[in-house]
């Protein structure tokens, strides 16, 4: 598998092109053997690009009896493919999802009907020997320099990200009723800023080479006002390949042009997803590639938050800094499931040095209020990624917000963990069933948090000695609870559900 291939968790492209209203058709260059033999070379057509390209993807499949082994490519991705045939009905399952076929299908008369990702029909036909990706041009990157340092994220972010919930499903008009929800739930006044919209913005380049929105972003100016005219920020997404995750036309060779593209809507926030840069470009080159955002961002002139997206690759922390990065993704694409959460905040211990003010660990956005994880699940998903002073980045639907899930993500003393001016990233002090994160913060006292890893509730204890407390504690504080609490000497303990947390603040001498 190619680099760019490490975080596949994301829908087709085939399904994405459909998505945005292009056609396409997948072909059949199979060698047809007798019988129902799926083996041989689909070639997907898709739209024209505006340089006159021709969108299209590669399926290459080998048949072993009814097992089926091959491979997917398209300028955005090269995946692994296999699956089964049954007479002449055949169900394909991509490296992304192994749980879910992307192509269930029949073969007909020679041709392949089938639906993709559960949704859209395609028929297939022979292809030409002669069909083949069109050639990207290698751009080298630039040399190595760094890159000054925007003066924002002091504190880590805080806002809302469309792609948890709406994945392909957002737009304009989904955009706006998140903005005012963000206000009327009392979310912006609690801190969350951000409004940003991730994947499928994308349409096509104009003859200038100008990145357009699609249809369902009409007027990007129009909606960034919208948005700063309720006192919070736009965010975007693009990509250093020339596709997105999702597929769709990314920045490769238009970095400065996008950039000015992003200042002049008046963008705030971008985030900036390895994706199909992979396919081009070597780990080793990363940081010159995020570099060269970097500066474009710089020369764009506006202030606009640089977050980077390549799952901890190439040990981002040690430079993401040095290409004006205020964060960092360090992890694969999180999950609205407890071992994902958990997972991905695992991944922050030993990354906690590198985490200040300007430059922050992302653990990935905020799954709060999605449903599929427990009130007590999400409390300690809540306290841990304030613990590691994780960016929080809500990825649920502002507008229709349970009572439980609006305590959880506005709990004001937990935000102030998260946004604490020294900038300190928590760490473990305490390994297994029951785990503790200690943060210290600005004002000298200390965050505490006891996570129950395990299937029963259990007896959580705090210890001074972990806070390397001298003297006697002065004042501790609950902060769920939302009551102070007595240590009796160094010790203060209370029980705590499976998969819940204890998250207290400490001052002491
Ligand atoms: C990647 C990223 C996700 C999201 C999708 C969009 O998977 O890691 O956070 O941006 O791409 O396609």
């Amino acid at each position: 598998m190619m680099q760019g291939n490490v975080n596949l968790q994301r829908p087709p492209v085939f399904l994405a092109a459909n998505t945005l209203g292009l056609c396409f058709c997948l072909v059949l260059a199979a060698v047809q053997g007798f019988g129902q033999s799926l083996a041989g070379r689909w070639i997907a057509l898709g739209g024209k690009m505006d340089n006159g390209e021709q969108e299209m993807s590669i399926l290459e499949v080998k048949q072993s009896g009814n097992e089926l082994t091959g491979s997917l490519e398209t300028l955005g991705l090269t995946a692994g493919v296999k699956g089964t045939v049954t007479g002449t009905h055949f169900e394909l399952f991509a490296d992304w999802n192994e749980k879910k076929p992307f192509l269930v299908g029949d073969l007909v008369n020679g041709e392949l009907h089938a639906v993709e990702d559960g949704r859209r029909n395609i028929v297939a036909k022979p292809a030409l020997p002669g069909d083949h990706l069109p050639t990207v041009s290698y751009i080298a990157p630039p040399s190595l320099h760094k890159v000054q340092y925007n003066g924002l994220a002091k504190t880590p972010p805080m806002g809302w990200n469309s792609w948890n919930l709406f994945e392909d499903k957002i737009d304009d008009g989904t955009v706006r009723t998140i903005a005012d929800a963000m206000v009327s739930s009392g979310m912006r006044d609690a801190g969350y800023i951000y409004v940003n919209i991730d994947d499928t913005w994308e349409g096509m380049r104009d003859a200038g080479g100008w990145l357009q929105p699609n249809h369902k972003f009409p007027d990007m100016k129009a909606l960034s006002d919208y948005v700063h005219a309720k006192g919070l920020k736009l965010g975007i997404y693009s990509s250093p390949g020339p596709r997105t995750c999702f597929g769709l036309p990314a920045s490769y060779g238009h970095e400065e042009q996008d950039a000015k593209t992003f200042a002049a809507w008046g963008i705030d926030y971008l985030k900036y997803d390895w994706c199909s840069a992979g396919k081009i470009y070597t780990n080793d080159q990363l940081r010159a590639v995020y570099q060269k955002m970097g500066d474009a961002l710089e020369a764009a002139g506006r202030p606009i938050v640089y977050s980077l997206c390549e799952y901890g690759l190439g040990s981002v922390e040690k430079w993401g800094p040095e290409v004006g990065g205020n964060l960092w993704r360090t992890t694969d694409d999180i999950h609205d499931e407890w071992s994902s959460m958990i997972a991905n905040v695992e991944k922050q211990a030993p990354l906690a040095p590198y985490a200040g003010p300007g430059h922050w660990n992302d653990p990935d956005m905020l799954e709060i209020g999605n449903g599929q994880m427990t009130n007590d699940e999400y409390r300690t998903h809540m306290s841990l990624w304030a613990l590691v002073a994780a960016p929080l980045l809500a990825g649920n639907d502002l507008r229709n917000m349970t009572a439980a899930t609006r305590a959880i993500l506005m709990n004001k003393e937990v935000i102030e963990i998260d946004q604490d001016p020294l900038g300190k990233q928590a760490w473990p002090v305490r390994h297994g069933d029951l785990e503790t994160w200690i943060k210290p913060l600005a004002d000298g006292s200390f965050a505490v948090g006891v996570i129950n890893l395990g299937s029963d509730a259990a007896q959580a204890t705090v210890n001074t000695n972990d806070l390397k407390l001298s003297g006697p504690v002065t004042k501790a504080r609950d902060l769920w609870a939302h009551h102070d609490v007595k240590f009796t000497g160094k010790v203060y303990s209370a029980p705590v559900p499976s998969h819940g947390v204890l998250l207290l603040r400490v001052s002491g001498k």
